[in-house]
């Protein structure tokens, strides 16, 4: 077997040269181009939207070579783990759907079973596969999803299990197919990777170092799915405020969203930022594009700064506050949304209670909220914690008290309000009910004689959720 395994401390290595955009590496042989010709495959994803967009393209290199892609793991002929890492439990529900599949896998041995994402970065992952999990075909990364025709190619001629992860990232690769999910609503990726270490956080390693794609790229890719009848793009990377300076832009995100608001596409969103390369330009480009949604998620992840500094944030509250006053002057309608981990190592009583304050100074419209989950590899799996796991959840609780108080609140601002919903889809139970979002991001369903996926519409706002607001069509 020729196993190309990974390695997290090579993945935590970062070279500094300039990235390179490659547009030849994908490619698919005649010998390989039927080779999916009949048949099905079932994709899931796990995790956030970088995976999300990953399986458009993985069901787009499937595609082209002549699969269809399907819903129903129990019929497919292959089915596709795409994974993530972030959580033990996330870690958990693939090792549980691994199980799971065994039985398929019993019944008909040539079902392939394939496993890709985040997960395939960590070597400990990998060892167990190898050691406990023989129903495991196909195991690829984040780096080498280009290399899927070939490494299927292998898996089928052979009939053997193939493994092939690069522990560091190739550069950016451009010319991949996509199959989008959705036709309304498109994932653009504009920086892939993350520098930023984060103490707690898996993802440098899984993903490698910041590359950002062109700014031409990324606007022909716009301006295509603006052709293409998109109504709402998402500028996707793990930190958006980075863009660009590994290709030696100054302030390349903010030049780079004023480029996007300028194709004149309907509703440009973004995600995710971080405090520490926000600026200030990047919210007046936001105020002077009504086509830039007004909607920031801005992680913060606690109201300390002790622990900000030991979760190496590399920011303050004061400068946070700082972002968020500024935003709450300059966009006074802007919503603003944030992740938060509750129980970080020897997190104390009182730096718990400096996030709750913290809470109500911003009083976030959203916030996902999560207790700390030690990443093997990581430098804060490596402190010693004497909160205990109890603690942390009374204190996950305690906050998601305050988090469904103001979402509550915040929700009740729009009543008897006449807001612009895009479209999504239709009530499974009603016919008369149909859903989608405001420009500041709030779910609405809402009753319509009628309404079509993908248009722009005003809608009512008749009563206010926690986490939902209902209307009707005007
Ligand atoms: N790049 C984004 C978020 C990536 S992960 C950012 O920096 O904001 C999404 C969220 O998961 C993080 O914001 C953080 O709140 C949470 N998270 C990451 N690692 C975690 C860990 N080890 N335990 C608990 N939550 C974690
Ligand atoms: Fe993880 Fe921090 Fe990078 Fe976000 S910025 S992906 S939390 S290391
Ligand atoms: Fe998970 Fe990887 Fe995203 S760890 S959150 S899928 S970058």
């Amino acid at each position: 077997m020729d196993n190309k395994l990974p390695s997290l401390i090579n993945a935590k290595k970062r070279s500094i040269h300039e990235t390179e955009i490659q547009r030849d590496l994908f490619y698919v042989d005649e010998k390989i181009a039927n080779l999916g010709s009949g048949k099905t495959c079932y994709l899931r994803t796990y995790g956030c939207q970088a995976n999300e967009r990953d399986s458009e393209t993985i069901a787009g290199i499937l595609k082209r070579m002549g699969f269809t892609m399907i819903d129903d793991e129990k019929t497919a002929d292959m089915i596709i783990l795409n994974t993530c890492a972030i959580r033990k439990n996330a870690e958990d529900k693939v090792f549980g759907e691994i199980g799971y599949l065994k039985q398929y896998k019993d019944q008909r041995p040539e079902l392939i079973i394939a496993l890709c994402g985040c997960m395939a970065q960590e070597e400990a992952v990998i060892d167990l596969i190898i050691d406990k999990y023989p129903q495991i075909d196909l195991v690829f990364g984040t780096h080498n999803i280009y290399r899927l025709p070939q490494l299927l190619h292998q898996v089928m001629i052979t009939q053997e299990r193939v493994i092939e992860v690069f522990s560091k990232e190739g550069e950016v690769i451009e010319g991949i197919p996509t199959d989008r999910f959705i036709k309304h609503k498109a994932w653009v990726n504009i920086i892939y990777g993350c520098n930023k270490f984060c103490t707690y956080c898996i993802v440098p390693y899984t993903r490698g170092k910041e590359r950002s794609r062109l700014l031409s790229d990324i606007i022909k890719e716009v301006s295509e799915l603006k052709e293409n009848g998109y109504k709402e793009i998402t500028l996707l990377g793990q930190n958006v405020n980075a863009y660009g300076k590994d290709l030696g832009y100054q302030d390349g995100f903010s030049r780079l969203l004023e480029a996007v608001a300028q194709t004149n596409i309907e509703r440009i969103r973004f995600t995710t930022s971080h405090p520490w390369d926000f600026t200030d330009e990047t919210i007046d480009i936001m105020a002077r594009y009504d086509n830039i949604m007004p909607f920031l998620h801005l992680p913060v992840q606690s109201g300390n700064n002790e622990i900000l500094k030991l979760m190496g944030r590399r920011y303050t509250i004061e400068r946070y506050k700082e972002i968020y006053d500024r935003l709450k002057k300059v966009i006074p309608n802007c919503s603003f949304s944030t992740d938060i981990i509750v129980g970080f190592p020897n997190e104390t009583e009182e730096q718990f209670n400096d996030t709750l304050e913290l809470y109500d100074y911003c009083q976030f419209d959203n916030a996902y909220t999560f207790i700390y989950s030690p990443r093997e590899g990581t430098p804060a799996a490596q402190m010693e914690d004497n909160v205990s796991y109890q603690d942390k959840q009374r204190r996950l609780s305690i906050l998601n008290e305050k988090v469904d108080h103001y979402a509550k609140i915040k929700n009740e601002a729009y009543l008897n309000k006449t807001v612009k919903v895009l479209v999504d889809g239709l009530s499974k139970k009603n016919k008369n009910v149909f859903s989608g979002y405001t420009q500041t991001n709030k779910l609405v369903n809402f009753i319509a004689d009628e309404a079509k996926i993908g248009t722009i519409i005003d809608v009512l706002i008749t009563d206010a959720k926690t986490w939902s607001l209902n209307g009707k069509r005007i």
